[in-house]
């Protein structure tokens, strides 16, 4: 479902991202895991056409992100390391100005809106102004603009940082519900997430890919946690970014 070949991406002389490939099928859910500035978010804005990459290729369902990138945003939903809210408006006007613009259909529209309220527990909000909202319910808006519309990819960029225990533990179930009707690419740098919600684990540190496993051999591998492959992983490319 997602496609990733020698993808590079340079911000002037810095090489955020040196020939990252990876696969990810149909239904899996993915921990991109790595240390800050390990290229993780590049990666992500990649894969979501919001700007294009200094070499390498990466398709979407078939569909190669910088050619089609039409195609690829009616497949693709993003929930960016910081979500752009409308701060004026309210959660029901947000959600149905993104539902124009990903073009859903006019009379899906309505019913679509109220099945993300519901799945993101967001009904007792929707008319309330964005600014007003606390720091989880923003962030189950900003899950619901992804998941509106049904996209088969979703891609979330450190989905519960900067959030309370509580909260944490509500977005963490939210999108283990996901799992089923969409392949998901979550970033994280906290370990206990990947084995809490992901069923396989990409480990990348400074912009290159060091690990690609299932949850269940890295943590099977002569009883070694997820933390000791985490650690090992960095050490056998000279330590954290
Ligand atoms: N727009 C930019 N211009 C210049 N350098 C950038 C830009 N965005 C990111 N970088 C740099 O690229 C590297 C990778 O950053 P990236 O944001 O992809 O890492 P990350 O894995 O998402 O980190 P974090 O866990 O802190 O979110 C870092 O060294 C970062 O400082
Ligand atoms: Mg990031």
């Amino acid at each position: 479902m997602i496609e990733v070949k020698d993808l590079t991406k340079n911000y002037g002389d810095l090489a955020a991202v040196q020939g990252i490939s990876f696969n990810v099928e149909q239904g899996q859910v993915i921990g991109f895991l790595g240390p800050n500035g390990a290229g993780k978010s590049t990666t992500m804005r990649i894969l979501t056409g919001f700007f294009p990459a200094s070499a390498g290729t990466a398709t979407i369902d078939g569909f190669e992100v910088h050619q089609h990138p039409m195609e690829v945003k009616r497949r693709v939903g993003y929930l960016p390391e910081r979500v752009p809210l409308y701060e004026e408006m309210t959660v029901k006007a947000f959600l149905t100005f993104v539902a124009n613009s990903k073009h859903l259909k006019r009379n899906a529209i309505k019913g679509e809106i109220e099945r993300v309220l519901d799945r993101c527990g967001l009904e007792p909000m929707v008319s309330r102004t964005i600014g007003h909202l606390s720091k989880g319910y923003r962030q189950r808006v900003g899950l619901a603009q992804a998941i509106l519309g049904a996209p088969p990819v979703l891609i979330l960029d450190e989905p519960t940082s900067g959030l309370d225990p509580k909260q944490i533990i509500e977005i963490r179930q939210m999108i283990k519900s996901f799992a089923g009707d969409h392949t998901v690419l979550i970033s994280t740098h906290i370990l206990p997430e990947v084995s809490m919600v992901c069923d396989h684990v990409i480990i990348i540190n400074k912009g290159k890919v060091v690990t690609r496993d299932s949850m269940e051999n890295l943590t099977a591998k002569g009883g070694t946690s997820l933390e000791d492959a985490f650690m090992a992983a960095l050490a056998k490319d000279g330590g954290a970014a």
